[in-house]
């Protein structure tokens, strides 16, 4: 068993809870590594969660955070959503991991000595939602990113940059060179179009903010820390150990990385770029998938249309759910959730074809032979059936390990079309009406033996349920039965059938209300929990008097100012009221001020604490004391 497989998925950002969209992901990426892992692959299969960067600094910030109390609270949740999904990972990376920011100055180091890094100057748009930078040209509008239509930041600042330009070449052979390497093609030919319009250096740090992994110690420049994306594709090494203990990159290169097609750039031109540099060898697959909307409509928390996993998992049933997301959309197209699509997948492919199966297996072999099926006679009368079967089969796994996860399940239910179809033409029961017993039993037990194969191959997506099929067809679901029923093509030795309550009971309407409680809200209720008086009283608010207040350059949002809290020095407080109040209103007013905050830079300033102010769709109104009090004076 020397054959290996390596499975990862995107690691998610900790800004967001997990939706339908990341579920999708690490859901097909689980359905591969369960299908190497039944094929006797010796199989790794890694996810995680991306945890630096400028947007998780911001997002930890606006909640009165640390960024890694934020990080853990969140990523804690995609762990525990994923243990939930029975996922069968065999690591959950988290960037924050002391080996993993080892790993990455290691391969930093790599790159400078192999004088692919040099030292220069940014100065372009940064849109901190995506984390990425962008030239005047591919901007919308003059300040738009056209990527998510958000506004991006002017960045000017000292930067070392990778020399992404050396590898136009190499890249374009690649792609040529391996037809699959970007899967599926349509989105290949994106990526090939780009890398030919040219490639410039990446600016790979950043001055203006901290929470990143710092440059290593022999390159000496502490004001740096690694450019986000850097640091997050570098996980699929650091994660089997590189840099350190690298007794798990015996599974490098990865055998498919699956990442949405939001990321697919990123992952299929500055991944292997990296690789190259630091001379190892480039992934067999990235395979990118479309994404999910809503009723037609973009998934996102401020619209509060985000589809809940759990909800939908809980209410329909886990593997119900994980059929319904590989089966519904071709791979690499988008696909919109609805529960009627869902609930008309349970009720035909499901519970018609699939269920429906074993009940009539179950009630043949009953009312003929006491439930006992034997394969006998099988290849005698029905071998042509078997046979196409076994094709259907084989270009099921074909199409999976090419990603095409609706066309293998297409062709297993084209398997199952074969022995629903063979009972309605065969008729067993007017066979033994007939007397030819023979003849309807080989029937019933091919079928039987069409289950089984079926079965096998589907235990990657629905496990529990396979099982159980398995189980009332008297085996077990493993490499042993992989390779003696579909790969030597065996029988089903002779048994007697275990009786099952149906599979899939029919679903009669929809069973979340709609639209479903959506994350949002979720997070909401959080919101509203209780907390203690201690815990409110871990809160030092004071009144502060504003000595001075300028704009930040360049900021539509932020003034500068400096706050009297009685203290020995002033307090340098950044907020984000510039649309509200102008410098000279403020001067000489009160606030009221989050005095322990740990300090946070914005856009590059140092912010030692915060403004307490009240929002609706009028505006925003600062918090200050009816009557002047004395600076320093405390709240609550
Ligand atoms: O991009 N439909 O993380 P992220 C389908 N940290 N898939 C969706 C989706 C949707 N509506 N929404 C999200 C990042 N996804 C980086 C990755 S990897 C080195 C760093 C899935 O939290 C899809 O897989 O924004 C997409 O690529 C990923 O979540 C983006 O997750
Ligand atoms: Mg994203």
């Amino acid at each position: 068993m020397n054959q290996k497989a390596y499975i990862t998925t995107p690691i998610y950002y900790v800004n967001d809870v997990p939706h339908i969209g990341h579920a999708y992901t690490t859901i097909i990426a689980d359905t591969m590594a369960r299908y190497y892992r039944l094929k006797g692959y010796d199989t790794f299969f890694l996810t995680g969660t991306d945890e630096h960067g400028q947007k998780i600094e911001e997002a930890a910030i606006s909640r009165g955070r640390t960024p890694k109390e934020y990080a853990d609270e969140i990523s804690g949740k995609f762990k525990a959503l994923w243990d939930e999904f029975e996922i069968s990972y065999d690591k959950f990376i988290r960037t924050t991991d002391q080996e993993h920011k080892i790993g990455v100055q290691k391969a930093f180091s790599t790159m400078f000595n192999s004088g692919d890094i040099y030292k220069g100057e940014y100065e372009g748009h940064y849109c901190v939602s995506c984390e990425t930078f962008f030239t005047d040209t591919q901007l919308i509008d003059e300040n738009l990113c056209p990527d998510c239509g958000k506004e991006t930041r002017i960045v000017k600042e000292e930067s070392y940059f990778f020399k992404l330009s050396n590898y136009q070449e190499k890249l374009l052979k690649w792609y040529s060179d391996d037809e699959k390497c970007v899967l599926p093609k349509g989105k290949k030919s994106e990526v090939i179009s780009f890398v030919k319009q040219g490639l410039r250096d990446l600016s790979i740090t950043r001055t203006s903010f901290d929470w990143g992994v710092k440059l290593p110690d022999e390159i000496n420049d502490p004001k740096h820390v690694m450019y986000v994306w850097l640091d997050a594709l570098l996980n699929y090494i650091t994660a089997l150990g590189y840099g350190n203990d690298e007794k798990n990159m015996k599974y490098w290169p990865a055998t498919i990385q699956l990442v949405g097609k939001d990321i697919l750039r990123f992952h299929a031109i500055y991944w292997p770029a990296f690789l190259m540099s630091l001379g190892l060898p480039l992934p067999k697959h990235i395979a990118a998938h479309g994404w999910w909307t809503r009723n037609g409509e973009k998934m996102s928390k401020s619209k509060g249309n985000v589809v809940n996993p759990k909800e939908v998992a809980d209410a329909y049933g886990l593997e119900n759910f994980r059929y319904f997301m590989l089966r519904e959309v071709p791979f690499g197209q988008d696909g919109d959730f609805s529960q009627k699509a869902l609930i008309d997948r349970i009720n035909s492919d499901l519970s018609n074809e699939l269920g429906n199966l074993l009940n009539r297996i179950i009630g043949m072999s009953g009312k003929y032979s006491d439930f006992n099926i034997s394969s006998k006679d099988v290849f005698d009368y029905h071998k042509k059936e078997l046979t196409s079967v076994m094709e259907h089969i084989r270009l099921a796994e074909t199409n999976l390990q090419d990603m095409q996860t609706n066309r293998y399940l297409e062709e297993l239910w084209k398997a199952l079309t074969i022995a629903n179809q063979s009972i309605t033409v065969y008729e067993p029961w007017v066979k033994m009406k007939e007397g030819d017993k023979e003849f309807a039993f080989a029937t019933v037990a091919m079928v039987a033996n069409i289950l089984a194969k079926v079965s096998i191959v589907l235990h990657p997506v629905m496990p529990k349920t396979t099982q159980k099929i398995a189980k009332t067809l008297n085996f077990e679901i493993s490499y042993d039965t992989y390779k003696k029923f579909i790969e030597d093509d065996s029988l089903l030795d002779d048994f007697k059938i275990e009786k099952i309550p149906p599979l899939f009971p029919k679903v009669e309407g929809e069973l979340l209300n709609s639209p479903t409680p959506s994350v949002k809200e979720e997070i909401k209720k959080e919101e509203d929990s209780l907390i203690t008086i201690d815990q409110f009283f871990q809160t030092k608010l004071k009144i502060g008097t504003i000595l001075d207040a300028t704009e930040v350059p360049k900021s539509k949002k932020l003034l500068k100012l400096r706050v009297d809290l009685g203290e020995e020095k002033p307090r340098q407080i950044v907020a984000g009221i510039k649309e509200f109040y102008s410098a000279e209103s403020l001067l000489n007013t009160q606030v009221c001020v989050v005095a322990n905050l740990k300090p946070a830079k914005i856009m590059g300033l140092v912010s030692e604490g915060m403004l307490l102010a009240a929002k609706d769709k009028e505006g925003l109104s600062l918090l200050r004391p009816q009557d002047s009090k004395k600076s320093g004076s405390s709240v609550g």
